[in-house]
């Protein structure tokens, strides 16, 4: 009956297309975090903020969860214990594979938050500078996503499912993000067994206790069939 964190990241989405943040012509080789993702950028220049979430919310709704989302989904089901799911990724790629008990801890793409009120809805369509808040009708609607600065979401829940865990396992994640990158410390404080499952050794590799290299769509379905204990 062990419960069962898992951490995912960009890694994760990579096979449905979906680019990462740090790899070679990654997000941030393309563009500047801080004209993106502070709210600086944001008060700087709305229409650009806008226009990339727009870009990658068409991205993200058109892309197909891939075999490692669709893994995860099945030890959902599987496994006879609690498995929870924190990822930093805002895509729906966890749910349209199937997966429940998601915790977006950097938001979503298909989400607003109003920058004067800070009421949070549903936002599948495109969001630009005059776009209202549902709640109080001011013309401060922006993408709920957590930009760098801000306080990630849900992050006490998070922390007391760490501190239950028996088995933490980090995905597609560089680990150079907090508090994302320290779970692994917080896993093993709990007594957890931690496994990294990256295309390659992240910056806290060296915290884990077991480490399995290679495309996600590959190693997470192999670990997943190890756990539920088929062959
Ligand atoms: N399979 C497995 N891992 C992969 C694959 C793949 N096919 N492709 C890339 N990776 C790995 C890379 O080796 C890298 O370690 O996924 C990791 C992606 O790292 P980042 O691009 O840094 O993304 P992530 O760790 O999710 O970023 C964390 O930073 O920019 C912010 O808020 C943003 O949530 C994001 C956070």
């Amino acid at each position: 009956m062990s419960k069962i964190v898992i951490l995912t990241g960009a890694g994760i989405s990579a096979e449905s297309g979906l680019g990462t943040f740090r790899d070679e012509n990654g997000l941030w080789a393309q563009h500047r975090i801080e004209d993106v993702a502070t709210p600086e950028g944001f008060a700087r220049n709305p229409d650009l903020v806008h226009s990339f979430y727009n870009a990658r919310r068409h991205q993200s709704s058109a892309a197909q969860p891939n075999a490692a989302h669709m893994a995860l989904a099945q030890l959902q089901a599987q496994h006879p214990g609690e498995v929870v799911i924190v990822t930093q990724n805002v895509d729906g790629l966890h749910e349209k594979g199937g997966a429940s008990n998601v915790w977006h801890m950097h938001g979503i793409l298909d989400g607003a938050l109003c920058a004067a009120c800070s009421h949070r809805w549903h936002a599948a369509e495109d969001m630009h500078r005059g776009t209202l808040c549902p709640s109080c009708q001011m013309p401060a609607a922006r993408p709920d996503i957590v930009w760098f600065g801000e306080m990630p979401y849900d992050m006490e829940q998070i922390y007391a499912q760490l501190a239950g865990a028996d088995l933490f396992a980090s995905i597609g994640t560089s680990s150079q993000v907090y508090p994302a990158a320290a779970f692994v410390h917080e896993a093993q404080a709990a007594g957890a067994h931690t496994v990294e499952l990256n295309l390659e050794p992240s910056s806290m590799v060296s915290s884990f206790a077991e480490t399995r290299f290679g495309p996600a769509t590959v190693i997470v379905p192999r670990w997943v069939n190890e756990v539920i204990g088929q062959p």
